[in-house]
Formats: structure tokens, sequence, C-alpha cells
């Protein structure tokens, strides 16, 4: 049976402030997305949330980029921005940047991650959902659950495996992606991933069968809107087992911590924290950003789930390396690398105060230079 995984989601409103969702809100979400299970539009519905996000995990038979899923989530959206404006949340409908719905979520601010496949005699997947941090957090995670074998024994000892997967990856600026194969070309490949700020992971296929493995939500919100409206708080989808990474390969990675962007105004470098469900509420400095992994097994389209996978005091010693981590960056203030650099930032007031001392910057005899990431004159042979 083919079935379509569509993940959907925005931030319509915070409680209190940027650091969580309010229950109503949820409610009215699910409300929604049960009417589509009812009215069958869709097979089935789950709602998750993390931090002030929430995602429609839906599945149904009317494949990828559908008018009328993308129309459900949107509505579901517009309900629970509603509710929000009542309570007065914070940021009550922030992620919804049209006024009405023309078509297709994406552009218009919500996250999208989809895929359409045949539905394997078991079908295990994993949605994995981050908030205060950006579509470019997988790109670490994606390698090393698709393409390193100090984390992914199967790339080595399943014969299923053994010919890699290839990753298709975006640049947000062009709009334009590649497609790399690993491990052939896994150098090429980081080249782009490595610079996180620029390239994200949009999905990664398996070599064998050219089948679906993992796709990502790569909408860039601050480049959607032209000024800053937070960060994109990305969702993942990734399929497990049977010629796929076990579920303990795709959780790997998050098992030892490493740094993001976003943060505190979408403006920091932090650890994604994985957390179970319940403490996926950023409060700290607003952050730091977290991560939740919801599981999932299909079961003739219907979800059997969400299972809250980061639930295990497995993952307790990176939670505690990402607070004292979490210390140490704060340390350093407002000052860089834990402050991003300013084309990085979301806020930023650096073109004020440049404007009001322009006259008081004097020249003193220094030559100029290329402002640096230009690319002129840095190319080492
Ligand atoms: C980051 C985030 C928060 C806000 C911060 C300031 O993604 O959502 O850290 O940026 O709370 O929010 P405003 O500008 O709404 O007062
Ligand atoms: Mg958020």
């Amino acid at each position: 049976m083919k079935v379509t995984i569509s993940v959907i989601k925005a931030d319509i409103g915070g409680y209190v402030g940027h650091s969580s969702t309010h229950p109503e809100v949820v409610a009215k979400v699910e409300e929604y997305a049960k009417a589509g299970v009812e009215k069958g539009i869709l097979l089935d519905a789950s709602v998750i949330t993390c931090g002030d996000d929430i995602a429609i995990v839906m599945t149904h038979t009317k494949g990828k980029d559908n008018e009328e899923i993308h129309k459900l989530a949107w509505d579901a959206f517009v309900a629970g921005t509603e509710v929000a404006k009542k309570l007065k949340l914070y940021g009550a409908g922030q992620d919804l940047l049209a006024d009405a719905f023309s078509g297709n979520v994406k552009g218009m601010g919500p996250g999208v991650a989809e895929m359409e496949i045949e539905e394997r005699k078991s079908e295990p997947f994993i949605v994995y959902f981050a908030d205060k941090t950006s579509p470019s957090a997988w790109n670490l995670a994606l390698y090393e659950m698709f393409a390193d074998p100090m984390n992914t024994a199967g790339l080595v000892i399943d014969p299923s495996m053994h010919d890699g997967f290839t990753f298709e990856v975006m640049d947000v600026y062009s709009g334009k992606a590649v497609k790399l194969e690993t491990p052939r070309e896994l150098y090429d490949l980081l080249v782009f991933i490595g610079a996180t700020s620029r390239y994200v992971v949009r999905a990664v296929y398996r070599n064998r069968d050219g089948e679906i493995a993992a796709v990502a939500s790569t909408q860039k919100l601050s480049l959607m809107a032209g000024r800053y409206v937070g960060k994109d708080d990305p969702v993942l989808i990734v399929r497990c087992q049977s010629g796929f990474p076990a579920v303990g390969e795709a959780l790997e990675p998050f098992a030892r911590p490493w740094l993001v962007e976003g943060w505190m105004r979408g403006s920091h470098t932090g650890p994604l924290m994985p957390v179970s469900f319940k403490e996926a509420k950023p409060t700290r400095f607003d952050g730091p950003p977290r991560v939740i992994a919801a599981g999932y097994q299909l079961c003739e389209g219907k979800l059997v789930g969400p299972n809250d996978l980061f639930d295990d005091p497995a993952f307790d010693d990176a939670r505690n390396r990402c607070a004292l981590l979490a210390n140490q960056l704060r340390r350093q203030g407002i000052f860089e690398p834990h402050r991003l650099p300013p084309e990085e930032m979301e806020y930023t007031t650096l073109p004020k105060v440049l404007e009001k001392l322009k006259d008081r910057f004097v020249d003193i005899g220094e030559p100029e230079a290329k402002a640096p990431g230009s690319g002129e004159g840095e190319i080492h042979e």
C-alpha cells in the first residue's frame, strides 16, 4: 500500500513567551486533525509539540504537495491561532505569513517534510522535531546516521545498507539542490553540509534501490519573510530498520551533543539537547535548543504511536553535557562565537549603530580588505 507521510508544523503562539505551547491551542489543532481523519481525507493523524511549535503528523494516500492536505494543516493552524489570540498568547499566528491559503503551505510560513512510501511488512519511522534552531541542525545527525560507520554499524555489516546512501543538499540562498552519493562522494558532501549556515540536507535515498530514507523541512522562515520571524524549528522524518538505520542507530548521534544555531533570539550557538516530550520546554535563556524523537509504526496507514524515544535514562548523560556546554557558552555573553557572527544573527542593531556613527569612522591609513567569507582570494590550491 502506498502511503504518504506529511509532517507540517508551525509556531502559532507561545506560552509563556516563546517557551511552550498552550493545551487549548494544541487541542484545537488536534480537533481539526481528527476531523480530517473522520472525513476520510487522512488515514490518520497525530499532533506533537516541541517548545512553542506544533506539528501535525498525517498519513494519507494523496501524495506529496497535495492541496487538500496542506489546506487541512493550514486551517488547523488558523483555528489554533484564533485560540492563541483569544488567550493573548505570545506571537499568536507568528508563522502564518500569508493572509489566505493558496495551494501549498510551502512559502507561507509552516515547515513541511513529506515522503511517499510503499508501506513495508513493518514500517518503523521517527519524526524528530526541534525548537530554537534551524533545519541545518540535522546535517550532522544525518551524516552520522547514513554515512558514518562509526555511528551506524549497519553500513558495514548489513548487506542491504552496504551500498550507502545519497544525500540531497539544498543551498538555502539559491534554492538549488545537488545530490551526492556516499561513500564515494563523502568528502564533497561534507564540504557543503559542514557549512550549516548555507547548506541543508533535504532528503536521503538508499543507493541500492533509490528508496527514500529521510526527509527534512528546509524552509528558512527569515528568508521567506525578508525580516526576522523566528527560527525555523525543523522537523525530520527517518525510516528505520531492515535496510535503513536501526532505531538505535538513528538515535545515536543525539547521545553525543553538538552545537547548532538558534537559541536566544535565533542569534546564538548552543547544544542541541535530546529530551522527552515532557521536557521539550526550553526556558533557560530561551533554550538551549531541544529535540524530541517521536517513534511510530505504520499499520495499513494508521499511526501506532508516538513512542517518546528520548525518554530513556541512557540520554541523561547527553542532557547533562548539554547543560555543561550551556554554562560554558553562556560565559561568553554577547561575544562570538556564542553569539553568532553578524550575517547569521536574526536580530541586529549593527546597521543602525553603524549609520549613527558613520561620520566618526576615520581613515587611519590601513588598506581595505575583502569581507571574510566572500570567497575571493581564499582558494588554496
Ligand atoms: C528564538 C526565540 C526567542 C525570541 C526572544 C525574543 O527563536 O523565539 O528566543 O527571539 O524571546 O522574542 P521577542 O523579540 O518576540 O521579544
Ligand atoms: Mg519555536
